[in-house]
C-alpha cells in the first residue's frame, strides 16, 4: 500500500490526467456524484478526464499502486447508480468524455472503430455518412456514451433483429486495473484464438477495467421502412402477431414494442405535438418496424398485406401506417417519450425483466394482479421490448397520489415481482444492469456457482478491487 497522503495521490492524479483534464470545483464535479434518476449521491473529491488511452494507462497503473478506487463514468444516463461514486468521498471518478473520437470506419469490412467516450448519436451519424446503419437506438441516445453502452450490454429498440450491444461488437481496447492495455481492434468476423475476453468487459459495467475502444458492426442501411401504430385484440394477440409478422415478412420485423393504454394517454398528456394516432381507444398497441431492401412502395404493400390479415382474422382490431417520415417520426417518439412522460405522474416503482416471449402476456396478468394487491390502486404502466421478451414493468401512484410512502413500498413490490420473474425463468435485469440497484438482488436470483464464478474472474482481472467497488458484486 501506499506511503502518499491523500492531497499528494490527487494531486498525482491531476499530473497524469494531462492539462484540462480533471475537474475539482464543486459545481463541475457534483453532477458527477448524482446518477440519472437520483436514487444516489455520492461523493468525489476529484472527476478526471484523460484525452488518451495511454494516459488512462498510466492513471490506473497509480491508483492500482496507491489502492485508488475508480469510478467509470460514460453519460450518466444509466438506471442502476453504476457510473456514482459511494459517499465515502473515496472514489475517483473517470471520465471518458474527452476521449471521443470516431478513429475509422471501413464501409467495405461495415465496420467502425470509435473511442468510448463517443456518444451513441455521433458513432450512428458516421456510419451513416458512408451509407451504413449502426442499429443500436435508445432514448437517451443523444448523451449516452459507446463505452456506457458496451459496459451496461444496452438494448433499445433494434434488438428483435440485430442483438443488443455484445452481438454488435468485434473487438475492444481496455485498459486493465493495473493500467496493461488489452486490444483486439483487427475488425475479424472470425476468430477462434481462446477466450473471447472482449465479452468480459462487456456488461461488466465497469467492475473489471475501463473500455477505452471498440470496433463495431455496420450493416446495410434499409431502403424503406413499414412502421404502423395497431390496436391488438388483447394481450395474447401482442405474440400472436409478432410471431405471424417475422413468419410472413421474411424475419423483416426490426422493432416490436408493446404499449398500454395508459402509457398512450400519458404521453399525449405530457409530451408536446404527441397525439393518439387511432380514433378510438384500446387496452393494448404495438409499435412495429418492418425495415427492407426493397423500395418503399413495395414495404408498404407488404405492411398493408400483413396487417389486412391480421385484422381479417381478429388479431389486431385497427391500425394506423406511416406514410410519411414525419408520420413515423411522431410515432417514435410517443414510443420514446414514455418514461419522460411516466415521470411527470409522480414517481415509479420500477423493474426491467425478460421472459420467454411466448410466456410474456401471462407474466404480465400475474404480475399486474400481484402488483394491485400489494398497492392497492397504483397505475401499471408495462410496456417496452416485447419483441426481445423484455418489458418495463413500471408502477406510478394513483392519480394526483404524491405521498412519498408510494416509494417506500418499492423494495416490497421489486422483490415480489423478481420472484414471480424466477418463477417464469426469467431475468430481474433484462437490459439496464445490476449497478448498486440490483446488486443484493442478484446475489438472490443467481446461483451459488454462477456467483463464485463471477467472484473468480473479479478477484483475476481486479485482485485489490480497485475497479468500481459496490457494483454488481
Ligand atoms: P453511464 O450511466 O455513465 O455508466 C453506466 C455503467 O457503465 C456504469 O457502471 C459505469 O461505471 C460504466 N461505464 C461507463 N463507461 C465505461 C467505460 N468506458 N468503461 C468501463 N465502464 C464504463 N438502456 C437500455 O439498455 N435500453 C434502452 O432502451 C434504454 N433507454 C433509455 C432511455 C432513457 C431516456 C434513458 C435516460 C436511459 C435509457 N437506458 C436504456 C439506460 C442507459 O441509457 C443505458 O444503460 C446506457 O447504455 C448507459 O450509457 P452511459 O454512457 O450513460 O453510461
Ligand atoms: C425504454 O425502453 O424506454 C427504457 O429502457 C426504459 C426507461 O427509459 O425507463
Ligand atoms: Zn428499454
Amino acid at each position: 500500500m501506499t506511503t502518499l497522503t491523500r492531497k499528494e495521490i490527487l494531486s498525482r492524479l491531476k499530473d497524469l490526467a494531462g492539462p484540462g483534464g480533471y475537474l475539482e470545483d464543486r459545481v463541475d464535479v457534483e453532477p458527477f456524484e448524482v446518477d440519472f434518476r437520483k436514487l444516489y449521491k455520492g461523493a468525489t473529491p476529484l472527476v478526471l478526464r484523460p484525452d488518451s488511452t495511454e494516459r488512462i494507462s498510466k492513471i490506473m497503473k497509480f491508483c492500482f499502486e496507491t489502492g485508488t478506487a475508480v469510478v467509470p463514468a460514460g453519460g450518466n444516463t444509466g438506471y442502476c447508480g453504476g457510473a456514482t461514486p459511494d459517499e465515502s468521498g473515496e472514489q475517483i471518478v473517470l471520465s471518458l468524455a474527452r476521449l471521443n473520437k470516431i478513429r475509422s470506419v471501413d464501409p467495405m469490412n461495415y465496420t467502425l472503430t470509435a473511442d468510448a467516450g463517443c456518444t451513441l448519436v455521433q458513432v450512428q451519424e458516421a456510419a451513416e455518412q458512408v451509407q451504413r446503419l449502426f442499429p443500436l437506438s435508445l432514448g437517451a441516445e443523444g448523451s449516452c456514451h459507446l463505452g456506457g453502452n458496451l459496459s451496461t450490454n444496452a438494448g433499445g429498440t433494434a434488438v428483435l433483429r440485430y442483438g443488443n450491444t455484445r452481438d454488435l461488437v468485434l473487438g475492444i481496447e481496455a485498459v486493465l486495473p493495473d493500467g496493461r492495455i488489452v486490444e483486439n481492434l483487427k475488425g475479424l468476423r472470425k476468430d477462434n484464438t481462446g477466450y473471447d475476453w472482449k465479452n468480459l468487459f462487456i456488461g461488466a459495467e465497469g467492475t473489471l477495467g475501463i473500455i477505452t475502444g471498440a470496433v463495431l458492426k455496420l450493416f446495410p442501411t434499409p431502403r424503406s421502412y413499414g412502421t404502423a401504430m395497431v390496436a391488438l385484440r388483447d394481450l395474447d394477440a401482442s405474440v400472436e402477431l409478432l410471431s405471424m409478422l417475422r413468419e410472413r415478412s421474411g424475419d423483416a420485423v426490426t422493432t416490436f414494442e408493446l404499449i398500454p393504454r395508459l402509457a398512450m394517454e400519458l404521453a399525449c398528456r405530457h409530451i408536446d405535438g404527441v397525439k393518439d394516432p387511432l380514433d378510438q381507444p384500446y387496452d393494448w398497441y404495438a409499435l412495429m418496424e418492418l425495415s427492407c431492401a426493397t423500395d418503399e412502395v413495395q414495404t408498404q404493400e407488404l405492411l398493408e398485406t400483413l396487417l389486412g390479415e391480421a385484422f381479417e382474422s381478429e388479431v389486431i382490431q385497427d391500425a394506423a401506417l406511416a406514410n410519411s417520415g414525419a408520420q413515423r417520426e411522431a410515432m417514435w417518439r410517443m414510443r420514446e417519450n414514455i418514461p419522460e412522460a411516466q415521470s411527470h405522474e409522480g414517481p415509479s416503482i420500477k423493474h426491467d425483466v425478460s421472459v420467454q416471449v411466448s410466456r410474456m402476456p401471462a407474466f404480465i396478468r400475474e404480475a399486474t394482479t400481484l402488483v394491485k394487491k400489494l398497492v392497492p390502486g397504483c397505475r401499471v404502466v408495462s410496456y417496452g421490448h416485447l419483441g426481445d421478451g423484455n418489458v418495463h414493468f413500471n408502477l406510478s401512484p394513483s392519480e394526483g397520489d404524491r405521498d412519498p410512502i408510494f416509494l417506500e413500498q418499492a423494495k416490497r413490490v421489486n422483490h415480489a415481482v423478481h420472484e414471480l420473474i424466477a418463477q417464469y425463468g426469467g431475468s430481474i435485469s433484462a437490459e439496464h444492469g445490476i449497478g448498486r440497484l440490483k446488486r443484493d438482488e442478484l446475489a438472490v436470483y443467481k446461483s451459488e456457482a454462477e456467483i463464485q464464478l463471477m467472484r473468480a474472474i473479479k478477484a483475476a482481472l481486479d485482485p485489490t478491487g480497485i475497479m468500481n467497488p459496490g457494483k454488481v458484486l
